[in-house]
Order: structure tokens, then C-alpha cells, then sequence
């Protein structure tokens, strides 16, 4: 199933405003670059490597949502995990190199890719840096900060659509009828590790893990002249996107 996101009115004119602006032009793809889009739950990272991936026409790899789709398709490894993916734990490293391997060998790297939830851990930055090197590409690096207070009302409020992906927020993008896809018109539910009693420990655990891939990635970026580049990302979703592409646009 392929994941989607809602684009709400306000989005698209953005999104065209962004097209039609005095800038670089959009390039028809990341030219072999790989865009890591850091930042804790709630941050805004699959809404954001959602609309990155429309404006560039190149493919988004979600580690999370492939994730959830193996739970969803019951297979073994779904069932296996299941439980730890409600508790906000994370897959071991090694269960993810081979998930994104698979996936790698689908793509089309020379046109770069967008990469959402990858990597996580110290050990997964560096996988990453020897994939990069391996197939001659670039890694480009965002963190999305935002703060706890805002990811938790940001994680409380999420409604997603199993059947087509959608995401919604109960305050801020909320759907026309209550608990209804806009989009295909199936249920509206709560992902669980949203529950009330996850969301700190996730965000604990990202803490714990994830900064010091970011500060490993850092190292990497360092040698080629860059670094993990901070974003605002308490600012309404266009104007974070708005961020992110003046960045890539700019060397
Ligand atoms: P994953 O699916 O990656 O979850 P996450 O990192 O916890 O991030 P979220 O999806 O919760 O948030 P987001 O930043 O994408 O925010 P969103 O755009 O939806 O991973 C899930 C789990 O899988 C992990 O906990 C782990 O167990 C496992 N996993 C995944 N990758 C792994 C790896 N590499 N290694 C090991 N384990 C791994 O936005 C959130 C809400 O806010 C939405 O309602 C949205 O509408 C709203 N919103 C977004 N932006 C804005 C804005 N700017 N203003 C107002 N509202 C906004």
C-alpha cells in the first residue's frame, strides 16, 4: 500500500507558490543526493519527505511505515515486533539494514532519495555513510526541532487513515467529518504508539538513541565540508517546507 498524505488547500497553493518563486528552479531530482530528515516523533518528518518527494519526483524510503505495514500484513516478523513497536521500542540494526537493502536494490539512487526515520542509531549512521560511498552519492542532513510540548500535542492529536496512509490532526488539519477519511472515507484511528502512556518514553528513547546518530552523521558531514542542518520546525508545515527547499536549493 502506498502511503499518502492529505494536502490540505492551504498546502497545495504553497506547495505552487514555492514552484513559481524568483528561485534556483526546483531540479528534476536530488542528482545522487540522499536527504536525511532528522527530528524527534511528532516533528513533522513524514509530512514533510511526503511533499519533498512530490516537489522532486524522487522516491521517499519511510523506515517506520514499512514497519507498519509488516505488522499490518500480519507477516512473521510483523507479529514478532508488534508488541515493542506499541512501546515505542526500536527494530534491531541489523533487521533494519536488511529492510533498506531490499528496498535500495528497488531504487534508482543516481536520482537520489529522501529518507524518513533512517538512520536512528550510531551504527545506522554509519551503514549509511557506507552505502553512500558505495554508490557515489551525497547525504544532505536536516534536524527538525521542535518542542516537547508541541510534539506531544502534536503526537495526541494524529488521526491516520490505515487504508490509504492519510494523516490528520484533530486541531490543526482536522478531517470534514469526525473520524472519517477525507481522502477514501475509511475509520480514522490512533497509531499506538501514540497512546499517552508511549509518547514520553518515545521521545525519551529518541533522545537517547537517535541523538547520537545525528552527532556520528555530523562527524561524517564534517570530513565533506557540511553539517546536519538545524530547522524550525514549530512553524506551519509550508513554512518548514519552505525552509527545507531554500536549503537544498542553496549549496
Ligand atoms: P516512525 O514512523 O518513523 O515514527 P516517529 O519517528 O516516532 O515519527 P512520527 O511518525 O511519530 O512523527 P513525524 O515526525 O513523521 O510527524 P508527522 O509528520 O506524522 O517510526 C515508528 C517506529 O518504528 C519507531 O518508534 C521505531 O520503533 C520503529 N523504527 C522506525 N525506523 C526505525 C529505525 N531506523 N531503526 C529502528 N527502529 C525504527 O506529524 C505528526 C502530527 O503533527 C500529524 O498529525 C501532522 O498532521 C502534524 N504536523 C506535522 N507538521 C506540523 C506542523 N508544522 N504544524 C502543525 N502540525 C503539524
Amino acid at each position: 500500500m502506498k502511503a499518502s498524505r492529505r494536502e490540505p488547500a492551504a498546502f497545495a497553493d504553497a506547495a505552487r507558490r514555492l514552484s513559481n518563486r524568483n528561485l534556483k528552479p526546483i531540479p528534476d531530482g536530488l542528482r545522487s543526493t540522499a536527504v536525511v530528515i532528522f527530528g524527534p516523533p511528532g516533528a513533522g518528518k513524514g509530512t514533510q519527505t511526503q511533499k519533498l518527494s512530490e516537489l522532486f519526483s524522487v522516491p521517499r524510503i519511510a523506515t517506520g511505515e514499512m514497519i507498519r505495514e509488516e505488522v499490518r500484513r500480519r507477516t512473521e516478523f510483523g507479529r514478532r515486533i508488534e508488541k515493542g513497536l506499541a512501546e515505542g521500542q526500536f527494530v534491531d540494526d541489523e533487521t533494519i539494514f536488511g529492510m533498506l537493502e531490499r528496498r535500495l536494490r528497488r531504487e534508482d539512487l543516481q536520482r537520489g532519495l529522501l529518507l524518513d526515520g533512517f538512520p536512528r542509531t550510531a551504527p545506522q549512521a554509519r551503514q549509511l555513510e557506507s552505502v553512500a560511498t558505495q554508490f557515489g552519492i551525497e547525504i544532505r542532513a536536516f534536524e527538525l526541532k521542535a518542542s516537547r510540548e508541541v510534539l506531544i500535542r502534536r503526537l495526541s492529536g494524529r488521526r491516520v487513515c490505515e487504508k490509504c496512509g492519510a494523516v490528520f490532526h484533530q486541531e490543526s488539519e482536522p478531517p470534514r467529518r469526525e473520524n472519517v477519511c477525507d481522502d477514501c472515507g475509511s475509520e480514522l484511528s490512533i497509531r499506538d504508539d501514540d497512546s499517552a502512556e508511549v509518547i514520553n518514553p518515545r521521545l525519551d528513547i529518541h533522545d537517547e538513541a537517535t541523538v547520537p546518530a545525528i552527532r556520528e552523521l555530523t562527524q561524517v558531514l564534517m570530513r565533506q565540508g557540511r553539517k546536519v542542518e538545524p530547522i524550525d520546525a514549530e512553524q506551519a508545515p509550508e513554512s518548514v517546507t519552505r525552509n527545507l527547499l531554500e536549503r537544498l536549493r542553496n549549496e
